[in-house]
């Protein structure tokens, strides 16, 4: 396939970044397409650790253009203390003037809402709600005016009185506009170079018969439409939302693969039917790290939970999986996987969209026998002990999706590629 997506399957946090680190050594362009640094990925690359959060995991390939596409909310700030990051390092950026700016009122008014509310949602506190509901307001600020000083100085000025009146509500004191305004303008003056009409850079890559990977952030279930509504982040991760968010058409996007936790994750609120409050999910959060790149706070653990991936499957589309932290899984005696769900007495293999009844499903169990080896050095399917086979196979089995990758370690080299897709 010329054009790929990446995308997540559970709640965020399933190896995109590495899985996309991967991939981007064979593509041209590598595209993030929604999300802000609310996304936190993980890349490990000859034992050295980097995390991004608005840049795309192409970046540590030299020689391909990474692109922040238009359905990005990109904090300038964030952005360049990450960009520091990176200096030495041979890489080429283009920002979408399209793409909205993440301003410090959104950071707080992100806050002030959360703290008002009695069921808080649990976000990141990045802005990414507030960035997102100006943009559908058709107040927000896009990059395009960003970087032109005079654009710039009268949208904020306008924007700023609104936003004052917002803040009042949570009882916040007002910004100053010249505040912002010195400190926002040399940000601008940092990030003009990269702006750019992205679409046309996209479009003009396939149209040369170049390979693009899309990169996604977050995961299905926090779909703004397909996810566990209200508990999701402000956009779609699917990639039914490629086309919207990079200016391409729909049908040059060919295939999708999906990146899933071979166990599931969550952070923040809502409902999560497999989730573990005992010792194997001690055991299973210490030996994946799981804790959050972007806050630090210990993710939710719990079993594998596939009618998650038939939802993704259904919602968004996926032409292969890649299965990621199946080394997490040795020394587990038996291992659960959730097939359908149990809701008032009748078997459901999909998620009711009421998130209160989400809330009440039983998950209905498969048991499956673990495997002891430790996997992390293994090159190949038939190398894997033969009840990790097994719990691949009973994945492809459930879901029909082909497993293409699986990986068994956080390391580039820790992944394996059993179908070659792209
Ligand atoms: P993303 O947001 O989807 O990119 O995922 P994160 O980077 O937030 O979280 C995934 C975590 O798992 C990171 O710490 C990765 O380094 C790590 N990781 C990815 N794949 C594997 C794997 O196969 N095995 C292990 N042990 N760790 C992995
Ligand atoms: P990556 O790309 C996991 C979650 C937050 C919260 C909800 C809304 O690393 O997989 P937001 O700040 O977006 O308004 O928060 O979404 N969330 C993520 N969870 N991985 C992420 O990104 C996430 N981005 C947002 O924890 O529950
Ligand atoms: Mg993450």
């Amino acid at each position: 396939m010329q054009t790929v997506v990446v995308v997540g399957t559970q709640w965020g946090d399933e190896g995109k970044g590495k899985i996309t680190d991967f991939l981007a050594q064979r593509s041209d362009i590598v595209v993030r397409y929604q999300g802000g640094n609310n996304a936190g990925h993980t890349i490990v690359l000859d034992g050295k650790k980097y995390a991004l959060h608005s840049i795309p995991s192409g970046i540590l390939n030299p020689n391909i253009q990474n692109i922040l596409a238009n359905g990005m909310v990109i904090n300038p700030k964030a952005l360049l203390i990450e960009l520091d990051k990176l200096e030495g390092m041979d890489y080429k950026i283009a920002i979408s003037d399209r793409a909205h700016v993440i301003m410090p009122y959104h950071l707080m008014l992100d806050e002030a809402k959360e703290a008002s509310l009695t069921h808080k949602i649990g976000t990141t506190h990045k802005g990414i709600g507030p960035a997102y509901t100006d943009k559908a307001e058709r107040t927000g600020l896009r990059m395009g005016e960003f970087v032109n000083e005079e654009l710039f100085k009268s949208r904020l000025s306008e924007i700023l009185v609104q936003k004052n009146q917002q803040l009042a509500i949570y009882g916040k004191k007002p910004l100053a506009f010249d505040d912002i305004f010195v400190e926002y303008k040399v940000y601008a003056d940092r990030l003009r170079p990269f702006v750019t009409n992205t679409s046309i850079l996209i479009n003009e890559t396939i149209s040369k018969g170049k390979k693009v990977l899309f990169e996604g952030a977050q995961g299905t279930l926090l779909c703004l439409d397909h996810g566990t509504y209200p508990f999701v982040t402000s956009s779609s991760p699917t990639a039914a939302s490629v086309p919207i968010n990079t200016g391409v058409a729909p049908w040059l996007i060919n295939g999708a693969i999906g990146v899933t936790k071979a166990y599931t994750t969550r952070v923040g609120e809502g409902p999560m039917p497999t989730e573990l409050n005992d010792d194997i999910a001690s055991y299973i959060r210490e030996k994946g790290h799981e804790y959050g790149t972007t806050t630090g706070r210990a993710r939710r653990v719990g079993w594998l939970d596939l009618v998650l991936i038939k939802h993704a499957k259904t919602s968004g589309g996926l032409s292969g999986l890649a299965v990621t932290l199946l080394d997490v899984l040795s020394n587990i005696d038996t291992l659960k996987v959730c097939v359908a769900y149990e809701l008032d007495g009748k078997v459901i293999d999909y998620i009711p969209s009421l998130v209160n009844d989400f809330g009440r499903v039983n998950p209905v169990y498969v048991e499956l026998k673990g495997f002891k080896e430790d996997i992390t050095g293994v090159k190949s399917f038939k190398e894997l002990p033969l009840a990790a086979q097994q719990y691949i196979k009973f994945i492809e089995d459930q879901t029909g999706i082909k497993v293409v990758i699986f990986s068994v370690g956080p390391d580039r080299n820790q992944t394996i590629i059993i179908d070659d897709i792209f």
